[in-house]
């Protein structure tokens, strides 16, 4: 029996993750598995408590676990970056996360701010680098305070943290393909057997060294991978055509940096914060994956009943694509898109005037 651990967070995180944990147990009953949930108090109520942001013990039990589902973190009475890099940034370091899996898929019935534009063109996967880059907190300061003041933030970019993350995008694409070739393909890219497509998204053209490694990286894996049409843009690039074109887009492969940065444009193509969902993932399962939805705890809104929960339910169902129970995720995906497709209930986020609970009630009332 799987245990699941359970990171409420901040803000509006325990108000989403209530709805998630409610359509889990419910999807768990129609689909005939259990599983156990260890609750961990963690966040900003915690630290302004006891000044603990993650002690070593709670690791080690979440080290335990077989997957950790989390709301939010991020308190409006803490400084930016003690919460977010002491508790999501160590996690995804320490159990090796080293993917965090973007899906940004635009849903019937949800409406797109890019004109002329509907699901058939936005259904794209962002594969980000989860573990190096920027983020490792490579750098410091001399002289700082000072008028000479020097701030060094360094990009650390391995050849083998990069391959297995590159290989993961190629992997996924391949899978994509064969239940679904990707669309975007000519006729003539189809005849000679291609099924999906990986888009390198870097700047080449100016960081000459990082991703000169990740071009030769992705030129080299490529080559194990026949069926898949390899495609490079430039992240500046990116963001426009991601606007102009989205359905140019298969499976993205990107650095940590970048990938933060186009996954919040990703999540306003497929209708808003409410509805994007991650995941932090080891494939290597030497560790558990995290789960969360990708928006933060939205402290102008917490409290008051009306995030979205669909982004946190739909992080459920890749919870449950990674514990290798497919029928109850696409169950879940099923009652999303139809409750997504009636038009109501909605959110504040999306036009509408419903609670988060209602919609959480409305997708469990709608699995069939
Ligand atoms: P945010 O994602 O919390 O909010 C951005 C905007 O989206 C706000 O207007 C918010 O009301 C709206 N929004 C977010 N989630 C929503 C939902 N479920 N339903 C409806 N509307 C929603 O990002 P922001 O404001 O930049 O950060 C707030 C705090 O969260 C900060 O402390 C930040 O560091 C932290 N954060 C934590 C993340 C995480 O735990 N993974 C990710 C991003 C931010
Ligand atoms: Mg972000």
């Amino acid at each position: 029996m799987p245990t699941i651990g359970v990171i409420g967070g901040d803000g509006v995180g325990p108000e989403v993750v209530r709805e998630g944990l409610a359509v889990l147990a419910d999807v768990a009953e129609r689909e005939g598995f259990r599983y156990d949930l260890v609750p961990f108090d963690l966040g900003g109520e915690r630290y302004l408590k006891t000044g603990e942001v993650l002690p070593d013990k709670v690791v080690d039990d979440l080290r335990r676990c077989d997957a950790l589902f989390l709301g939010a973190v991020g308190h409006p009475g803490v400084a930016p970056g003690i919460l977010e890099k002491g508790i999501l940034l160590r996690l995804r370091f320490e159990f090796h996360q080293y993917i965090n899996l973007r899906p940004v898929r635009l849903y019937p019935g949800v409406e797109t701010p890019i004109k002329g534009k509907g699901p058939d063109e936005i259904d794209m996967v962002v594969v980000r680098e989860n573990n190096e880059d920027l983020y490792v907190g490579a750098g410091g300061f001399t002289r700082k305070g000072t008028a000479e003041e020097v701030a060094i933030q360094t990009s650390i970019n391995t050849r083998a943290g990069v391959e297995r993350c590159l290989r993961y995008a190629f992997d996924l694409a391949r899978s994509r393909g064969r239940d679904r070739p990707y669309p975007g393909l000519t006729e003539e890219e189809r005849g000679r057997g291609l099924l999906g497509q990986v888009t390198l998204v870097a700047k080449t053209n100016v960081l000459t060294f990082a991703h000169d490694l990740w071009m030769r990286a992705f030129t080299e894996t490529a080559r194990d991978y026949p069926e898949i049409k390899s495609d490079y843009q430039h992240v500046d690039a990116c963001c426009m055509r991601m606007v102009v074109s989205p359905e140019r887009f298969d499976v993205i492969a990107t650095t940590n940096m970048f990938g933060d940065i186009i996954t919040d444009l990703g999540a306003v193509l497929q209708g808003g914060m409410g509805l994007a969902a991650s995941g932090n993932l080891n494939p290597a399962r030497t560790a558990p994956s995290m789960f969360e939805p990708v928006h933060g705890s939205a402290p102008d809104i917490a409290g008051k009943g009306i995030a979205n929960p669909i982004a946190a339910i739909l992080s459920v169902a890749m919870l449950l694509d990674h514990l290798e129970l497919p029928g109850a995720s696409e169950r879940i995906r099923r009652a999303v898109a139809r409750v997504l497709a009636a038009g109501a209930p909605k959110t504040p986020d999306l036009g509408g005037r419903a609670k988060t609970a209602d919609v959480g009630q409305a997708v469990r009332n709608a699995f069939e």
